[in-house]
Formats: structure tokens, sequence, C-alpha cells
């Protein structure tokens, strides 16, 4: 890495053993667990004996006798250097007095690891690095540099951002935003965090959909709430379902995750009604809405809101880059103070340094720009996979409207009993999520999430083939085509 590792040495004056055979332990235990590598330079015996106080003598005879057994090597002019002889590492052992709380354990990780050899990559939440506006972000980032990145700031976001947000999200998505009800996050994720905290006690009841987005579940039973399952038909969640002690409802309107319908009209009235009637908050995740291939888009519920009970969750991450970390929420301004104050409590304040530069990139028109050009991509690749599916997907298998969003579903086969299919097609190299785990409460359907953002346009097609015959070739009835 071009420096030296160094180590701490420590002198404990109740220790019966000497000063000096203190010195060689720490050091022959770092070189044997692996905290000291080949090569790397001891600091000086000078230096040691004076941070520490004590004469140099009793550094260079710890020295000496690390160097005696071969654990360091001196080198003429360099000073002694951990010797290159092959050494066993012998990690320290991690003794496992702790243990996470039942809740905590039984929290399931999200990621799917990519294997060695990925052919396609289809997981949803995945973008094409290659239609990164890489030359207008280094421009923004750059005017961000002449100066440092800033102290403990405002924990709604800088006022800058929060005021191109609010405009941004008012003019793209009809949201009626004011900058100071905005405020900037970490992601969807931590916007529906802080508004779970601060409007539902622990052992309160909330609800989301089912099937729906299992990161949500579990952030929402981290915070040691009661989190209950609410069906969906095709026009979105039934609201009759709900329970009525439910302090709050996640909901996915414009592109129910995962299957992709958009919330009637009709519904999302039901569903206002039902929240003034029962006292509870809504959020409404407007994750994908920035990619919609035919529906006319619907007026978000937050705007339909009459009094004051939809939180608007915005993010970055399907239409600049899940990297960024930065999403943002739009609320009502009751809970401002309390949102405020939590995510100070929290982790402060969004990075200034990335606040400004999406300032700079939203401000500059790079935004609307990269977003009119990966529109009319990922419309091609829309087509094409929902095309590709037709032709490609074996009987069994059913492709699901998806007006909206950067995934297709597709359900299959019919036979409950069968094997997690995402893991199967692991095995092919083709990554994707599976239908199944977006069930938590019910009987899952068997099924894939299909991404096309992530696969170039010219993969789309090779990709849904390799998938026909994967899925074919695999021992599930429904067969070939
Ligand atoms: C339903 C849903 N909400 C939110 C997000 C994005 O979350 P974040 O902004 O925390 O990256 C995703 C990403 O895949 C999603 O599918």
């Amino acid at each position: 890495l071009g420096y030296d590792r160094q180590v701490e040495l420590f002198l404990d004056p109740d220790d019966a053993r000497s000063q000096k055979v203190q010195l060689y332990e720490q050091l022959r235990s770092a070189i044997v667990e692996g905290r000291l590598t080949p090569g790397d330079r001891l600091t000086p015996s000078r230096i040691v004996a004076a941070d520490l106080r004590i004469s140099r003598a009793t550094v260079t005879e710890a020295y000496g006798r690390l160097g005696a057994e071969g654990y360091i090597e001196g080198r003429s002019g360099g000073g002694s250097r951990v010797s290159a002889a092959p050494r066993q590492v012998r990690p320290r052992s991690r003794v496992a007095a702790l243990q996470p709380t039942r809740r905590a354990a039984g929290i399931e990780p999200y990621a799917l690891d990519p294997t060695a050899e990925v052919a396609f990559d289809f997981r949803p939440g995945h973008l094409d690095p290659g239609l990164f506006p890489v030359a207008a972000w280094r421009r923004c980032v750059v005017r961000t540099l002449n100066r440092p990145p800033g102290s403990y700031d405002d924990p709604r976001g800088t006022p800058e951002l929060r005021a191109a947000l609010a405009s941004w999200v008012a003019r793209s998505r009809g949201v009626a935003a004011m900058p100071e009800d905005t405020v900037v996050t970490s992601g969807a994720g931590q916007a529906i965090d802080l508004v779970a905290r601060v409007v539902a006690d622990p052992g309160a009841t909330v609800a989301v959909e089912e099937p729906g987005y299992p990161p949500v579940l579990s952030l929402l039973r981290s915070q040691g709430l009661r989190v209950v399952g609410v069906p969906v038909d095709d026009h979105g969640i039934v609201v009759e379902a709900i329970p009525p002690r439910a302090r709050l409802v996640y909901v996915t309107p414009s592109h129910q995750y995962p299957l992709g319908m958009v919330m009637g009209r009709r519904r999302r009235l039901e569903l206002l009604q039902w929240a003034a009637r029962s006292g509870a908050a809504i959020v409404e995740d407007d994750y994908d809405s920035e990619f919609r291939h035919t529906a006319r888009p619907l007026e978000p519920l937050q705007l339909l809101d009459r009094d004051g009970r939809v939180i608007y969750v915005g993010t970055f991450s399907k239409s600049l880059s899940a990297g960024l970390r930065v999403g943002f929420l739009v609320a009502p301004r009751t809970l401002l103070p309390a949102l405020c104050a939590v995510r100070q409590a929290v982790d402060w304040c969004p990075p200034p340094a990335t606040q400004r530069a999406l300032t700079h990139f939203i401000v500059d028109g790079y935004l609307d720009q990269h977003l009119r050009r990966t529109r009319r991509s990922y419309a091609k690749r829309h087509r094409l996979m929902r095309e590709a599916l037709d032709h490609y997907l074996p009987t069994g298998y059913r492709r699901l409207p998806a007006e909206a969003g950067l995934h297709v579903t597709a359900t299959g086969p019919a036979d409950p009993a069968d094997p997690d299919l995402a893991a199967t097609l692991r095995q092919h190299g083709l990554l994707m999520s599976s239908l199944r785990r977006t069930y938590a409460f019910s009987p899952p359907a068997a099924g894939l999430l299909l991404g096309y953002a992530g696969l170039p346009t010219t993969a789309v097609v090779p990709a849904v083939r390799a998938l026909g015959s994967a899925l074919a070739g695999s021992d599930h009835p429904g067969g070939a085509p």
C-alpha cells in the first residue's frame, strides 16, 4: 500500500513483566497475528523510547530478541523490518461473548453476492454504469473541491439542495413541496426509517404491502415495530385489509414493488380516507417514478392528501446512482421538528460535499439531461425485454404488465413446491431477485424480478434467451417453448 503499518505499543506500570518483555511480546503478537506483515518497518528504537519515556536500550534489547528469533531483520540504513520468512499467521481467536438480540439476529441480509462468472445481471436496482454521466458529475464534484468538506450542518440538508429538490419534484412529479418541508436523506431507506421513528413507538403496528420490498420490512422490524403484511390486488393495497390500529402504512403507488401495478386514483382516495379515519400516516415511496413507459402519471398521494398525512419519499438510487446514497422526503410541517431532531441524533446531517455536487447537478440542468437520455434508453430496453420474454419464456411462466420502473416481474412455475428459482439460475450466471423473497406473511408465489437497467441494450435479448434456455432446461414443469 506504500506505507508501513505501525502498531501502538503500551507499557503497563502494574505489569509484573519487565518493560523489555512487554514490548517484545506485543510486537511478536502483532507479527504472529498478521497485524504487522513481512517488510513492515518497525518504528526506530529512538522514537519508541522517546514516546514511551523509557531508555533506548530497553527498546533495542526487545528488538534484538525479535531479531534473534527471526521475527525481524535489520537492514543497513533501513531500520528493522518484519522478516520475510514464511510464518504461520494465527489471527487472534475472537471470543464470542456478545450475541445480537433475537430481533436483530432475525433480520435477513438482502444483498445478493455476485458469483464469479456473471453472464447477465438482471438484478433490479442495478444500473448500467455506462449510462452514468461521468463528465458532468466530475464537473459538479470539482466545483465543490475548492473548500473544506464543511462541518456539522442543517439536519434537513443544505438550503440550496432543499430548494433545488423541492422545485424539481414539484415540476417533475407534481408533489406539493416547499424547501422547508423537504429533508435530504441517505436514500429512501433512511427517509422511511426516520418517518417510522417519528410516527410510531416500538411495539406499534405498521402495515406494508404483501408482497413488498424486503429491506423496508427489515428496517421496520429492526425498530421493534409490529409489521403486518396487507395483500395487494390489481389496483394496489387492499384498504379494507389494513389493521385499524396501524400507525403507518408504507406503499409504492406509482409502481408496486414487486408486482408492478399502478395504484388507481379511486384506490388512492380510499387509502387517504382510511388514514383520515384511523389517524395513520402514509409513506408514499416513489422509488422509480422517473421512468414510466406507457402509463400516464397519476397524481401522487401526497398531492391528493388534504390533511397532512402523507410523507412523500424520493430517491436518486434509480435516477442517478445508488452509490450516492441520496434520497429525500417531503413531510407535513407538523413532523419536521421531530424529524430534524431524530436525524441529528442519528447521523447529524447529510454529507455537505455530496449535497453541493448534487445541487450543481440539478441546478445546471444535468439531471434533466441525464433523465432524458436514460428514459430513452430504458424505454427501449423495456420494450426489448417484454418482447423477448413473450418469445422465450417457457410455458408455465407469465410476464406481468409493467408500465413504469426498471424491472419486469414474471411468475412461474406454478408448482409451489419448486425450489428457489433465482438460486438455481445463479448457477447459470444469471443474477436476479426472487419473487418468493418479497412475500413475508402469506404463501409466496414463485417468480422472478427481472431488472433491465443494468443490462446494456444489446445484451437484453441474449440475456432473456439465456434465461429462457436455463428455465426450459431446469427440472421444472413447463418444458421448452
Ligand atoms: C421499493 C423500493 N424503494 C426504495 C428503493 C431505493 O432505496 P434507497 O434510496 O435507499 O437506495 C428501492 C431500490 O431498489 C426500491 O425497490
